[in-house]
Parts: C-alpha cells; sequence; structure tokens
C-alpha cells in the first residue's frame, strides 16, 4: 500500500445552466455547460487507523468532518465496492468557496475517490469511477473530468466538450453560502404555475467554447443561468456585486451556478486585475480571485 496519494481538484462555474420543472424524484432536468476554472482544493489520503477527515483553509470552519463531507462518502463508496475497509486520513486543502457555487464540495469527494483508488490501488476503471461519483451528487462527475462539457439529466450524465482557448474570469466571493437545494426550491416556486421549457443547449455559447471567441461567450452569458433570479431573490445584495464588475469593465457577469460565488468574464489578465481591484474597493463582496479556464479535471500530484 502506498503511503499517501495527493488529488488536486478544480472548481467549475457554469457558463450555461438551463433549468427545466421539478421531476417526480425533486430533481430537474438541466443542460449543464460546466467549465472547469484554476481555483483547487487538494485532498490527501493517508492510511489510519479509522475514516478521518481534515481541512484547513480560510473556510475551513464551514466544512463539515463528519461522514457527510462528500470526501468521507467517496471513500466509503470506494471501500464498500472493493470490500476494502475505509481506514484513511482524508485531509483537504481548501481554496474552493464553501457553499459557493463553484462546486467546492464536489471536488472533495472527486479528488477523495481518486486519491483513495490510486492508495489502494484498486484498479477501477474511469467508467466505475464516474458511476460512483454520479451516485455522490450531480456535479461530481464533471469535478473529475475538468475541461469543459454538458451535463444532461440532472447534471451528471457528461459529454466533453471542445475549448479553443483560455478564457479569463474574476469570482467575487459572498458573505455567506447560499444552499443548491434552497436555490432550486426558490427557482420552483418563482416558476410555480408557468410553463418552465426543456432545457435546451445554447448553440452559439458551445461554439463561442469551442473557438476560445471571449467576445461570442461573453454575448452568450447573459439569462444563461436560469438559477441566477433564484439566487438573487435570496441574496439581493448580489445585484450590485454584479453591477459593480460590469461597470469596472467586465464583458460579461452571472451567478456561478446556485451562488452565491459571482462570475465576471474579462478579455486578459489585464482586465482581471482592474476589475477585481474595482470590485473589492465596492465593498460588495468578502474577496475577489482571478484566474483562467480550462482547467484539468482531478489529477494526482503526489504519490508516495
Ligand atoms: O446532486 P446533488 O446532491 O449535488 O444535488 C443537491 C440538491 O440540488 C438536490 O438535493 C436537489 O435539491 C438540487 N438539484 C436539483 N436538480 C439537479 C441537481 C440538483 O434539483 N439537477
Amino acid at each position: 500500500m502506498s503511503a499517501s496519494v495527493t488529488v488536486r481538484v478544480p472548481a467549475k462555474v457554469n457558463v450555461q445552466l438551463a433549468v427545466g420543472a421539478a421531476r417526480a424524484d425533486g430533481f430537474h432536468d438541466l443542460a449543464n455547460v460546466f467549465l472547469a476554472v484554476g481555483l483547487y482544493d487538494e485532498v490527501t489520503a493517508t492510511p489510519a487507523a479509522e475514516l478521518r477527515v481534515t481541512c484547513e483553509g480560510p473556510d475551513a470552519a464551514l466544512v463539515p468532518l463528519d461522514r457527510t463531507n462528500l470526501a468521507a462518502r467517496a471513500a466509503l463508496a470506494l471501500a464498500a465496492r472493493y470490500g476494502i475497509e475505509p481506514d484513511v486520513h482524508l485531509h483537504i486543502v481548501k481554496d474552493i468557496p464553501v457553499a459557493g457555487g463553484m462546486a467546492g464540495g464536489s471536488a472533495d469527494g472527486a479528488g477523495a475517490l481518486l486519491a483513495c483508488d490510486a492508495l489502494w490501488g484498486t484498479g477501477a476503471s474511469r467508467d466505475e469511477l464516474l458511476e460512483i461519483c454520479a451516485e455522490l451528487g450531480s456535479d461530481v462527475p464533471f469535478s473529475l473530468v475538468g475541461g469543459a462539457a454538458l451535463g444532461t439529466g440532472r447534471g451528471e450524465r457528461l459529454t466533453v466538450l471542445p475549448v479553443g482557448g483560455a478564457f479569463h474570469w474574476v469570482f467575487a466571493m459572498a458573505d455567506r453560502g447560499l444552499s443548491t437545494p434552497a436555490v432550486f426550491r426558490e427557482f420552483d416556486r418563482l416558476t410555480a404555475g408557468t410553463d418552465v421549457p426543456a432545457p435546451v443547449t445554447s448553440e452559439d455559447l458551445l461554439a463561442a467554447l469551442a473557438k476560445g471567441d471571449t467576445d461570442a461567450l461573453a454575448a452568450a452569458l447573459p439569462h444563461s443561468n436560469d438559477l441566477q433570479p433564484a439566487a438573487l431573490s435570496l441574496y439581493p445584495e448580489l445585484a450590485a456585486t454584479l453591477d459593480a464588475g460590469l461597470r469596472a469593465g467586465a464583458l460579461a457577469a452571472l451567478v456561478s451556478g446556485s451562488g452565491p460565488t459571482t462570475a465576471f468574464l474579462v478579455s486578459d489578465p489585464d482586465a482581471a486585475s482592474r476589475v477585481a481591484g474595482a470590485l473589492a474597493a465596492s465593498a460588495t463582496c468578502r474577496t475577489t480571485r482571478t484566474t483562467s479556464a480550462p482547467a484539468r479535471g482531478a489529477t494526482v500530484t503526489h504519490h508516495a
């Protein structure tokens, strides 16, 4: 058995999140265009007397360390499948905002799965790992895959998408988190009594990604996130953050997934610094980060 394995996993922004009506199982059919961005959590798996999760980072106090943590659930699922005792210490170095709409919990699930797979030498196939990811949560398969992908069904059925160049982003982290189920419930409340159309992928948006065309992506982003009105309804202050970024020269602004992190597409790293500076000065967010996309999916960075 190995001594330890470290895996690095990216955050995501949804450049499109088209949401259909609630299904009988409570989930919503989606046309979900995921883009992995260069903000990362790291998960290190080390043999231990029993399953244990620890976390460090500015938001560490907000991360549950019990068996509700997706990293713990990933280890338990893999161990159960291979008849292994899940005696592993999972240490998470957290840089992705917690409850931020950037798939931080999903990243930790995918990271722990890949780390335990390497630590235990299970030799699970990629398809098996993806199947376990899909059982853990709708966004977990994408955290494993990274790059860009279209997620259909509840978001877990992935088709890899071509990306023709780098896109530059600024993210503004909010003062508090939003619960994804609460945002979907607000979507249901806001759309009650209306005919919610089946989710359709934007061909213009896919073409912009494939070409690496920032201006075309910016043109496709307004109203691409059907959860944005629900997130704004639960967190009205986000409107001021979106406005501040646009006034500072962002080409497009949107809520990331179920929020409350807001995402700003910019033309280049200089513009990213300018917009991040203006957002910080506006005092409409807790902190900002600049980065680019696409980022690689979950990757083993250390195996000793
Ligand atoms: O799949 P995951 O556990 O990440 O989903 C969290 C919650 O988000 C679900 O319990 C559900 O309330 C909501 N959700 C949804 N439709 C989806 C994905 C998630 O309603 N396609």
